[in-house]
């Protein structure tokens, strides 16, 4: 069984097999209508479960339309809706889910419910976001960055922010594609210990810029965080805020990037997702290219 559960947990060399065949597919497709069909239908006579138990635009549209162009069915399911949010267990729902369909993505709050849901589905279980990690966004950001400057490895990547669920997943794939990563962000919003010794921390986000091939950062109050928390929150972060300032600091040619949604003027200023140095839309549409690359590898197909 071929699960995508976390960067860390999938090979190197799959990793990388991964990047080249979305870049492959995107390159074939270039010119077609989104609607039409891949060449080669390779999720034909297969079903797709899209398990959603937080909002999305991204993930929801880019799995769906990544299944319909390979020649897949899906069916968008909302967590609510579904007997799991009404007291059926995770390993139950896996056990019947694996009898209808051939591949399972789940967007979900604990990273425990995505792990239960793996161990007991008979079917490959991807991550499409947990509150610890986003693994599906890094894929599409390593190949937007190698698309736009070429091979990931040795470069330099600064995250100035919050040290959430994105940020674990960029520590991850730092490990798995050989970059180097820095945090820069206030100590109460550190990324968990966990992921000490994939990254560096400098407090002062002008130093930690200094010669970036990359500035990233994502919103400051994530869907699990509590509301409450979002005056204190924008406190602690604004000095961490993207702006042109503090990409002034990075490489001529350093990239910018956001998973969105953002909130423009928070986060980043406008005129840097806006500006010269910033990729978030292609990043955006990567998502589509890099998740068809990884549902094949689970497949096999
Ligand atoms: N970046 C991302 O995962 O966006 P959605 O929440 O819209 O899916
Ligand atoms: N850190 C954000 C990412 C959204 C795609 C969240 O978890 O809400």
């Amino acid at each position: 069984m071929t699960h995508f559960l976390d960067i860390h947990t999938t090979d190197a060399s799959d990793l990388r097999s991964i990047i080249d065949n979305g870049i492959a597919m995107k390159q074939a497709r270039a010119g077609k209508t989104k609607g039409a069909l891949d060449a080669d239908l390779p999720l034909a006579g297969h079903m797709v479960a899209l398990i959603f138990e937080k909002p999305s635009t991204r993930t929801r549209v880019s799995f769906d339309v990544g299944v319909r162009q390979m020649g897949g069915q899906t069916m968008v399911l909302s967590g609510a809706d579904m007997q799991l949010g009404h007291g059926e267990t995770i390993a139950d729902t896996a056990r019947v889910l694996s009898r209808y369909v051939d591949l399972i993505m789940i967007r979900t709050f604990e990273e425990a419910t995505l792990l239960e849901m793996a161990e007991y589905a008979s079917v490959p279980v991807i991550n499409g976001l947990t509150n610890r990690t986003h693994p599906c966004q890094i894929m599409a950001d390593v190949m937007t960055f190698e698309e736009h400057n070429g091979p990931i490895k040795g470069k330099k990547v600064v995250w100035s922010g919050d040290g959430n669920n994105v940020f674990a997943s960029f520590a991850h794939a730092a490990k798995q594609f050989e970059f180097d990563l820095v945090f820069t962000g206030p100590e109460p919003l550190d990324p968990e210990p966990a992921l000490d010794g994939l990254y560096t921390i400098e407090r002062n986000p002008d130093a930690a810029v200094a010669g970036a091939d990359l500035v990233v950062t994502d919103t400051w109050v994530s869907m699990h965080d509590p509301q409450s928390a979002r005056e204190r929150r924008h406190n602690q972060l604004r000095g961490y805020q993207v702006n042109d300032e503090l990409m002034s600091h990075a490489k001529d040619d350093a990239l910018f990037m956001h998973c969105l949604p953002a909130h423009r003027d928070d986060e980043a200023t406008s005129s840097v997702m806006d500006g010269p140095h910033s990729v978030i839309f292609d990043e955006a549409e990567n998502r589509l290219h890099a998740q068809k690359a990884i549902m094949r590898h689970c497949l096999g197909v």
